[in-house]
């Protein structure tokens, strides 16, 4: 039988325990994941122990090199123009976020009022985010502050799927362009514990396919085209969300085509047939920490595009 876990879906079926059948019931569960999760550090160069590309793309100069030899872009895990190239495309809906960000309120307050014109004082902070918020006691995401920030301080009605959300946190990221991405998730505490339990939702099969996320976003399906597409190893791509991903959205999006990591993951869940989580939901911040701190060391890019931008992506 070509599926453990119908192995144990009938064990449980005919009421025999694992052990009755002389197998340890670890054995079986162990299935409930898929290989790979010992190998996974929270620093980009955790790829070598994935698709031993890294050393095509950890840098602009390795990225011209290897192109420079010749690499076709599935060599290079499809990383081969990530963050060289800016989307300008994107422009108009920064424009949008930073309109959102200076939106007066009722009483004259905006997100500037606190946080300084052109969000002088948020520069930088988009790298070390997810991040513990003492007040709220929890990880947030950018989404999750900005949504809080906004109804309690400027009374405004801003869910992290609402268009004003979504918008004002690619601005906020924008302000990030070119920092290195650096999540302490070594140091004991809840950024530790959230990385390790998002780590274990990335491995952990799940839905209608009894698929990971890691079923294919690790080799060898990672780096090979599925139905036209392209995924990728998990590490180093959170540095380029939120992404402007012209011409793709999801049925109902309002976002000018700009997916948050939170909307990614979830198009990825509701692609593999999991129940969809809700953004900004404790175990969808923990799987965007543990992508997010799988940057760590990359730099940010902000606007960046994935698709549209060079051809040659499809070698
Ligand atoms: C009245 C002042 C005030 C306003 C207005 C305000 N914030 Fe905040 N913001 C804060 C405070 C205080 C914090 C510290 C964290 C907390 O208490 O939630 C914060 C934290 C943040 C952070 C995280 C900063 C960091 O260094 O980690 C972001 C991002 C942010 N706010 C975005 C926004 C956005 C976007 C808006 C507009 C929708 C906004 N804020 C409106 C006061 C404000
Ligand atoms: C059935 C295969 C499949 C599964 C399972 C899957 N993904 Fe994806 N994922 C893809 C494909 C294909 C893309 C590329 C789509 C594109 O080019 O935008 C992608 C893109 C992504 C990206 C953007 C970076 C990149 O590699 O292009 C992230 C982040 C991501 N997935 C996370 C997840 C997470 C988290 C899960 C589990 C909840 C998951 N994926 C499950 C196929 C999958």
């Amino acid at each position: 039988m070509k599926n453990p876990r119908m192995i144990l879906h009938l064990a449980m079926g005919v009421a025999l325990t694992a052990t009755t059948l002389g197998v340890a019931a670890e054995e079986l569960l162990k299935f409930d994941y898929w290989p790979g999760r010992e190998n996974a550090i929270p620093h980009v160069s955790g790829d070598e122990k994935f698709s031993d590309t890294y050393q095509y793309w950890k840098d602009e100069k390795a990225i011209e090199q290897a192109k420079k030899a010749g690499k076709k872009s599935h060599e290079m895990n499809f990383k081969d123009f990530r963050w060289a190239q800016k989307s300008f495309d994107a422009e108009p809906a920064l424009e949008i976020g930073k309109g959102y960000y200076n939106q007066k309120n009722a009483n004259g307050k905006s997100c500037a009022s606190c946080h300084g014109e052109n969000g002088k004082k948020l520069e930088g902070i988009y790298a070390n985010y997810p991040s513990y918020n003492k007040r709220l006691k929890r990880v947030v995401t950018v989404g999750t502050q900005i949504q809080t920030c906004a109804s309690e301080r400027l009374g405004l009605d801003w869910p992290e799927t609402s268009r004003e959300n979504v918008l004002t946190d690619f601005y906020v990221a924008s302000l990030s362009d070119g920092k290195v991405i650096k999540i302490d998730a070594t140091k004991p505490g809840p950024i530790k514990k959230s990385y390790e339990r998002g780590r274990d939702l990335f491995f952990k099969r799940a839905g209608h396919f009894d698929f990971a996320c890691a079923s294919c976003h690790t080799p060898p399906t990672a780096g090979s085209y599925l139905r036209g597409q392209r995924p990728t190893t998990f590490f180093g791509d959170a540095a380029s969300y939120p992404i402007y991903h012209f011409p793709y959205a999801l049925p109902g999006d309002d976002y000018e085509y700009v997916f948050t990591l939170q909307h990614q993951i979830k198009s990825c869940q509701m692609l593999s047939r999991m129940y969809p989580g809700k953004e900004g939901s404790p175990a969808m911040t923990d799987i965007e920490v543990f992508l997010k701190a799988s940057a760590n060391g990359y730099k940010m890019s902000i606007p960046g595009a994935e698709y549209n931008m060079d051809a040659s992506y499809l070698d």
